[in-house]
């Protein structure tokens, strides 16, 4: 069984996300979606509306399951038996910290290996950060994030 983890704060998912879990899923027998719970991060959703908002996205999608996830991601790879963590590649700017990330989670665990998935082109552009500004500013996000999202984020801006 060939497993993979997709870890990320998803605050919110994105069609960009989405783009990396469908590629993902092609490579590997299981993808296994998982939301960080990070006590440092102060996110927009909750734990439980991110996954919420992605089981209503992505749940359907065959070999693709969404977790929550808290400590140590090497640790959670090690103890869903997934030899692999996904990882989105957008742009340069993406390259430091994720280069970074990935050399630390070979040096705390060597049997994970880090692969990089570049999301379609009219994706790179992408950010669950910018998506949550524009959103907040009353911009148009329809074609950014799936039509759940796009109304649980003018819920949270019409308050
Ligand atoms: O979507 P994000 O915010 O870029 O995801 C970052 C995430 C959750 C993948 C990263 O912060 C992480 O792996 N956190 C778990 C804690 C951990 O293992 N830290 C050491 C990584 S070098």
């Amino acid at each position: 069984m060939r497993r993979a983890i997709y870890p990320g704060s998803f605050d919110p998912v994105t069609n960009g996300h989405l783009d990396v879990i469908e590629r993902a899923r092609k490579l590997f027998d299981e993808v296994i979606v998982a939301v960080a719970h990070n006590d440092e991060k102060q996110p927009l959703f909750s734990l439980k509306e991110r996954l919420d908002l992605l089981r209503e996205t992505a749940s359907k999608i065959n070999n693709v399951r969404i977790v929550k996830f808290k400590g140590l991601l090497v640790n959670f790879a090690q103890a869903q038996k997934a030899g692999a963590v996904i990882r989105g590649l957008r742009a340069v700017s993406d390259f430091e910290f994720e280069f970074q990330m990935a050399l630390m989670n070979r040096k705390l665990d060597a049997a994970v290996e880090t692969i990089f998935l570049m999301p379609k082109e009219e994706y790179t552009y992408l950010s669950s950060r910018i998506v949550k500004e524009i959103a907040r500013l009353g911009g148009d996000i329809s074609s950014f994030v799936p039509t759940c999202v796009a109304k649980a984020l003018n819920r949270k801006f019409t308050r």
